[in-house]
C-alpha cells in the first residue's frame, strides 16, 4: 500500500489528462513514426495506469507496455482497467533500480512521480536510461504553485508549509518536490539528452468540486505536520477554502512536463 488510493488517482486522472502539455504530446506522436519495430515503453510509478490511458491512443497500437509500481493493489486495478495482453505489470520498489528492465526500451514514462523522488534517484535512473538510449517523458511534476482566484490571508503560509512537506522523504531520501523538473533536466542534459520542459497546470474550477475538495483536504495533514501554523488557523483556512469552492472558486496547481530525447 503506497498511500495513493485508487479513488484519489481516478479523481485526478481527468485533470491530469487535460493538463498534459500539448506541445510535448505532439513531440511524442512523432517519436515512433516510420519505425518497423514494436515500441517498448516502461511506465514507472504507474498507479492504476493513467499514463497508459493518456498516451496509448497516440502511439502505435502494437506497443508493448510494462507498468511498474510497488503497490500491488494499484497494479491489480491497472490490470483490471486495461486488460490487454500487450500491457504487463511489474511489482517493484523503484528505490532498487538495478533490476528495472531498460534494455531494448524506447520510452520511459512517469506522471506525478518525480516530485516524490530524490536527486540521487534521478541521477541513477538517468544514467541507466542514457546507457540504453531510452527517451524519458516525465509529466505532471508539481512545481510549487497553488493559486486560488479568491485569496485567503493564510494562502501563502499554507502553500509554503505544503511545499516544505513536499521535500520530506517519500521513500527515496529527501524529495525533490517542486524542484523535480529543473533538477531532472540538468541531470539529463549533463548526460547529453535534449530536454524540453513545458507547463501543465491543473486549472480546477466549477464542475471539478470533488477534486478541488479532495486537494484542499489533502493539504491539511502535511501542513499541520510541518508545524508552522497552529491547528485552529489551518482548520479555519480549510473551512473557508471549502466554502469558497462551493461558491464557484477556482484554483491553479502548477506542474511541469519534461521530455528528454537521447543525444
Ligand atoms: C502520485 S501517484 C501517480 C500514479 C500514476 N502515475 C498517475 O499519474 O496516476 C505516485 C505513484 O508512485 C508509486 N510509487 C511511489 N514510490 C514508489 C516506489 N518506491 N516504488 C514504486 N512505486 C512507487 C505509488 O505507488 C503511486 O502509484
Amino acid at each position: 500500500m503506497s498511500g495513493f488510493d485508487t479513488s484519489w488517482l481516478s479523481l485526478r486522472e481527468p485533470a491530469d489528462r487535460a493538463a498534459r502539455n500539448p506541445a510535448l504530446l505532439r513531440k511524442i506522436d512523432g517519436l515512433f513514426a516510420g519505425r518497423q519495430r514494436v515500441p517498448r515503453i516502461v511506465d514507472i510509478g504507474c498507479g492504476t495506469g493513467s499514463t497508459y490511458r493518456s498516451l496509448s491512443a497516440r502511439l502505435p497500437e502494437a506497443a508493448d507496455w510494462l507498468l511498474v509500481d510497488y503497490d500491488s493493489a494499484l497494479l491489480a486495478e491497472a490490470s483490471r482497467l486495461i486488460a490487454r495482453p500487450e500491457v504487463k505489470t511489474l511489482q517493484q520498489d523503484l528505490t532498487d533500480l538495478e533490476t528495472l528492465p531498460l534494455e531494448g526500451v524506447d520510452l520511459l514514462t512517469a506522471s506525478a512521480f518525480f516530485d516524490l523522488s530524490s536527486l540521487s534517484f534521478c541521477e541513477n535512473l538517468a544514467a541507466r536510461a542514457a546507457k540504453h538510449s531510452v527517451a524519458l517523458y516525465a509529466a505532471l511534476n508539481y512545481d510549487g504553485r497553488i493559486i486560488w482566484t479568491n485569496r485567503h490571508v493564510l494562502d501563502i503560509q499554507i502553500v509554503r508549509s505544503f511545499n516544505r512537506h513536499q521535500t520530506t522523504d517519500k521513500g527515496f531520501g529527501e524529495a525533490l518536490g517542486p524542484m523535480a523538473t529543473p533538477h531532472l533536466k540538468t541531470v539529463l542534459q549533463d548526460l547529453g539528452y535534449e530536454v524540453l520542459t513545458a507547463d501543465s497546470p491543473w486549472r480546477i474550477g466549477p464542475g471539478e468540486e470533488a477534486l478541488h475538495h479532495a486537494f484542499v483536504e489533502g493539504m491539511v495533514a502535511p501542513v499541520l505536520e510541518m508545524g508552522d501554523l497552529d491547528r485552529a488557523s489551518v482548520q479555519s483556512w480549510r473551512d473557508q477554502r471549502l466554502a469558497d469552492i462551493d461558491q464557484g472558486g477556482s484554483c491553479l496547481v502548477g506542474h511541469l512536463d519534461l521530455l528528454a530525447l537521447p543525444g
